[in-house]
């Protein structure tokens, strides 16, 4: 039988899911040798989120997949595809989007990773598009969602104080409905092949004593040059996105992009010469959290208003590998929808583990932010996608009761 092909693939979910616990700009002063002052001047970032000893790709993936399909008017059961892009899935095997599938309790879908590092979530709405338009399928899930931190190395202060932990999700759906995909891009430079990197863990170089030791494991960047590709991709590949909806600059009412780097989206939109205040910025909140950054910031543009039905607007990423990608859409949904994802219950959510020796993923490092937690527990909240469960540090740590005596600062 021949598929049938639909005209249209529109955004009609959209979720996020950050974790409560979060590291400022000033723990990460008792880390490293680095500043306040130089992290907000350099990156733009004040803070970024933690994932807590329980919390892994795949739940926050699913928490994030739940709240889109809810906010879509969905069943689990509704959804035909799950792409979950990521640079840190649970496990090399089974794939994170495996676990999402069994969390949400969906029994009919294709499930599957991406690897794309940063532009996982674009090049997955790409994939699904895809998918969807070729009459494969009527619904699918696309989640960027990360663990940064289980790959990041503490002792690195040109990496640490980078990233941070997330997800987000939107649900596509196949339509005949004018709007939605206007036109998309994506390419892959190799000149950025080994710009950010981590060496060890993979078939070249499994995991061993010596790797370990070496810090194989964790994630290398070189910053300079990863920026210059970043801000000459990020535009090429928005303008290529565009050209191919028969738009431009000039009719975006809001870019939604990776948010690596403040100076980078500043370069970016001083190159195109597209005014700064129909970019969206959220990296204060939650610093890089790679294939999460664009759905979380999409999620949050769409709460605070900044897109409404009708607007047109980017999608945008650059990512290790030297992965780019945009997306340029005309927003269809109704934003109200997004109180749908209230239903969502955050602790509903489990992952299946098998019968293994449990080991404890939360990274060394940052053990003495748990118990500071623990001390101060009942301040402090503020909003963010998960605003029901927040627990601000800093905010604890300022309020009067301060840092308790039984944390350990660690050792420089
Ligand atoms: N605190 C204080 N000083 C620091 C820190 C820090 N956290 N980090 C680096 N420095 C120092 C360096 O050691 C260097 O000192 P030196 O001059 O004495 O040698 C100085 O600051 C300047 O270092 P640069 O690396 O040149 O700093 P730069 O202005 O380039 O900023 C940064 C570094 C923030 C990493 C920037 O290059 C960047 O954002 N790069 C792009 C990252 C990116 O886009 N990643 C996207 C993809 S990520 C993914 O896909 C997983």
């Amino acid at each position: 039988m021949k598929p049938r092909v639909l005209s249209g693939v529109h955004v009609t979910g959209w979720g996020a899911y950050a974790p409560s616990l979060v590291l400022t700009n000033a723990d990460l002063e008792r880390l490293v040798e680095t500043s306040d002052e130089w992290i907000v001047s350099r990156t733009g970032i004040r803070e970024r989120r933690i994932a807590g000893p329980g919390e892994t790709t795949a739940s926050m993936a699913a928490i994030a997949g739940l709240r889109a399909i809810a906010t879509a008017g969905l069943q689990p059961e509704d959804i035909d595809l799950i792409l979950v892009g990521t640079l840190t899935p649970d496990y090399p095997l089974p794939s994170a989007a495996v676990l999402v599938k069994e969390a949400i309790g969906n029994t009919k879908a294709a499930a599957m990773d991406l690897a794309a590092a940063c532009s996982g979530f674009v090049y997955g709405y790409a994939m699904a598009h895809a998918y969807l338009s070729s009459g494969l399928g009527k619904h699918a899930l696309v989640v960027g969602s990360e663990t940064m931190s289980r790959c990041t190395d503490f002792t690195d202060r040109g990496t640490c104080v980078l990233f941070g932990d997330g997800a987000g999700a939107a649900v596509l759906s196949a339509s005949d409905e004018p709007g939605g995909t206007l036109g998309m891009e994506l390419t892959t430079d190799t000149a950025a092949t080994y710009s950010i990197w981590i060496p060890a863990g993979g078939a070249t170089r499994p995991a061993n004593e010596a790797t370990v030791a070496g810090r194989e494991h964790l994630m290398r960047m070189k910053g300079g040059e990863t920026f210059k590709v970043a801000v000459r991709r990020l535009g090429s590949t928005s303008l290529r996105a565009l050209e191919k909806a028969g738009m431009g600059l000039d009719d975006v009412d809001l870019v939604v992009p990776h948010q690596a780097n403040i100076r980078i989206l500043e370069a970016l939109a001083k190159s195109m010469s597209f005014p700064m205040e129909r970019v969206f910025v959220n990296i204060d909140r939650y610093g890089n959290t790679s294939a999460a950054s664009v759905p979380i910031a999409l999620v949050e543009a769409v709460a605070e208003g900044r897109i409404k039905q009708g607007d047109r607007i980017v999608l945008v990423a650059f990512g290790a590998g030297g992965t780019a990608g945009a997306v340029a859409l005309e927003w269809t949904a109704d934003p109200a929808d997004r109180l749908r994802a209230d239903a969502v219950d955050p602790d509903s959510i489990s992952i299946s583990v098998p019968n293994i020796e449990p080991v404890n993923p939360f990274p060394p490092a940052l053990e003495w932010l748990l118990e500071k937690v623990e001390s101060d527990a009942g301040n402090g909240r503020r909003p963010g996608p998960d605003a029901r469960s927040t627990t601000t540090i800093s905010d604890a740590a300022v309020s009067g009761a301060g840092r308790s005596a039984a944390v350990t600062p660690p050792e420089r």
